[in-house]
């Protein structure tokens, strides 16, 4: 039977399988994520790591497995964390969980591209301090939503599910990719972008001045897809100046974002920590893959969600 590493705490219950199929599982009881040097130290004498996103399993990680490692299971679709050709050479096995987020992080983006057109941080801040008056014709006045334009970057699963959303606020969809139009008509057309690519060398800082550039000073940006697609610097002088109209982030670099970071200055600027997939059920599910995933390379079986 194998020794598998659970580098995060997973919702009650979630590594009983492990438990029941016989593996020794270690818990990492803090759950605080692992520096790279408690990462090798895992990885050293484990056959598994069942990982998360604030995992980075480079290829010192890898090493660190020997020729036990068998599989790195992570609890999350995006997997820019984990260096997975040098994982695939050490013939290591890759597992994710698409599919079970998709849902709750489709709600996120549209619960934030709703929170940022109508400004609900700033009015609902207005009314805790006692500044709301009485109703005003002029007062807290917002963007529509309903009829305008979003453009969708990354028509993958979940930039489809965002699709399907918007057909419901009667908006008109441009997307990224096939059957879309190119990237700097997107940009200049939408009153609302939203990012859901994933992070690759070709993504990193997708987003920049010249992008921000295209859009329309009317227009908000939505990330729900990794921090680093998006320019920081370059976001935050288009707020400042002005360039768009607002962002709204659930991604950011560094991750957790410091409360003294210089792009919290911004205006019009909402960001909120990393909770795409955060529903009680939704994280049920991803751990309950994440397991499947990692029993199936135990056993030398297909992993459902194996990233190839
Ligand atoms: C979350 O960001 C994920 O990739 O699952």
């Amino acid at each position: 039977m194998g020794r598998v590493v659970v580098t995060r705490r997973l919702p009650e219950g979630g590594t009983d399988p492990l438990v029941t199929a016989g593996h020794e599982v270690v818990l990492n009881d803090e759950d605080v994520a692992f520096t790279k040097l408690q990462l090798c130290g895992a990885a050293r004498d484990a056959d598994a790591l069942l990982g998360a996103l604030t995992d980075r399993i480079d290829d010192d990680v890898l090493a660190a497995g020997g020729t036990r490692l068998r599989v790195v299971a992570t609890v999350a679709v995006g997997y820019d964390n984990i260096d997975v050709s040098a994982a695939r050479e050490r013939g290591i096995r890759v597992g994710n969980t698409p599919d079970v987020l998709t849902g709750a992080t489709a709600d996120l983006a549209f619960a934030l591209l709703l929170a940022i057109a109508r400004g609900l941080p700033e009015a609902a801040d207005s009314v805790r301090r006692g500044e709301w008056q009485t109703w005003g014709p002029t007062a807290y006045l917002g963007r529509e939503v309903h009829g305008a334009t979003l453009g969708i970057i990354g028509m993958g699963r979940i930039g489809r599910a965002v699709a399907q959303r918007a057909a419901g606020f009667e908006m008109e969809v441009l997307h990224t990719g096939r059957g879309g139009v190119p990237l700097l008509q997107l940009l200049a057309r939408s009153d609302f972008v939203s990012i859901h690519c994933p992070l690759t060398p070709e993504t990193h800082h997708l987003i920049n001045e010249a992008a921000l550039d295209k859009m329309k000073p009317t227009a908000f940006l939505i990330n729900t897809a990794r921090g680093p697609i998006v320019d920081q610097a370059a976001l935050r002088r288009a707020l400042t100046e002005g360039e768009i109209a607002g962002a709204a982030l659930d991604v950011t670099y560094p991750e957790p974002l410091a409360g003294d970071d210089p792009l919290l200055t911004a205006p019009n600027l909402l960001v909120v920590p990393h909770i795409g997939s955060a529903t009680g059920a939704t994280r049920e599910q991803m751990a309950t893959v994440a397991v499947e995933n990692l029993l199936a390379a135990l056993d030398g079986r297909p992993m459902p969600d194996e990233v190839s």
